[in-house]
């Protein structure tokens, strides 16, 4: 039995970790800032930091006795960057410092980073695989690309292990549509569940390789023991791409609404494809994704449905 270091635990992608690392025996503590995580997420009786890992002092509280660290806490949206490079440039960067240096202090095992498909930027070349060059567009990319980078500098000048998982496009239960920054998904089941419009950015022909959480957190917790992976740079996704037109229309069907979407401006910022080579999370981690978009999306709508009653 191990202890693991959730950042980010009460958010979306943290909380899933916890749950999975609760339910197969290991031992949890979390730190959260509370701005977008939210207590409910999190199971009776964690462990529970309650601070901003920017601040000094979080991280060292954090980490001491953890042997490891799953970095989820960050600020996670291009456009609130593009508006607000500062403020998320101190959450996704400065976090992310105070945190490798205490884990670095603590004798951490190894510590995963929540990377990003936004650092492969905007190149045409599909699918993105990790040794191509990262061309950030946007605050966002770049910030996470200086943590992955801060990452693989501690593997090689400290001797802490780290790896960084590159997610792309997470989605599932817990995503909170609470904001225009949340997650497309999010945004468009609210929307066909109240009976409105979902608005499109640009034509809707763009493409994301959607990836349903429960895949994201076998990827990340195979990231954290397998063995000869520290300083990599993997990607955990499901391979495919599908355009927001036939996202709008797979939750139509499982929604069961033919309210059609409203096409407005495209976003600032935005990246027209992605799509991941899992290639390599399949070798290094043994990491295959077992549920399928669509099994993902009905699950999804499920747990909207329960929020609605
Ligand atoms: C990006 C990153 C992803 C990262 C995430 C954090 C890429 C390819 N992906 O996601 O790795 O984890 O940020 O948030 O850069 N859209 C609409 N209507 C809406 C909301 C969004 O049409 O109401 C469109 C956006 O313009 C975009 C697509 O949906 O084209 C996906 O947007 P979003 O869910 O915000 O994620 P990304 O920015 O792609």
């Amino acid at each position: 039995m191990s202890l693991y270091l959730v950042t980010g635990g009460a958010g979306f992608i943290g909380s899933h970790l916890v749950e999975a690392l609760l339910k197969r025996g290991d031992q949890v503590r979390v730190v959260d800032n509370f701005s977008t995580g939210r207590r409910e997420n999190l199971p009776t009786g964690v462990d529970v930091v309650d601070g901003d890992l920017a601040d000094d002092g979080v991280a060292v509280r954090a980490v001491g006795g953890c042997d490891y660290v799953l970095h989820q806490a960050a600020i996670p949206s291009v456009p609130r960057s593009v508006k607000d490079p500062l403020g998320t440039h101190r959450a996704n960067v400065d976090g992310t410092m105070q945190l490798l240096v205490a884990s670095r202090d603590a004798g951490v095992k190894r510590l995963v980073f929540a990377g990003s498909s936004s650092t492969y930027g905007n190149s045409a070349v599909l699918p993105k695989r990790e040794d191509m060059r990262p061309s950030p567009i946007t605050p966002y990319a770049l910030q996470k690309y200086i943590g992955e980078q801060y990452c693989q500098l501690f593997t090689s000048l400290y001797g802490l292990e780290t790896v960084t998982t590159r997610y792309f496009n997470v989605f599932g239960p817990r995503q909170a549509p609470s904001s225009p920054y949340s997650g497309v998904i999010s945004l468009f089941i609210k929307a066909l569940l109240a009976g409105q419009s979902p608005l499109i950015h640009g034509d809707g022909r763009q493409t994301r390789d959607f990836t349903y959480v429960a895949n994201v957190v076998d990827g990340v917790l195979r990231a954290a023991t397998a063995a000869g992976v520290s300083g990599e740079v993997i990607n955990v996704a499901t391979g495919g791409r599908i355009s927001l037109l036939e996202l709008v229309r797979a939750v139509q069907l499982i929604v069961g609404s033919d309210t059609p979407p409203i096409l407005d401006a495209p976003r600032e910022g935005d990246v027209k494809d992605s799509q991941a080579d899992i290639f390599k999370a399949r070798k290094m981690l043994g990491y295959d994704p077992t549920v399928p978009f669509e099994d993902g999306l009905r699950q999804t709508v499920a747990w909207f449905k329960t929020l609605s009653v």
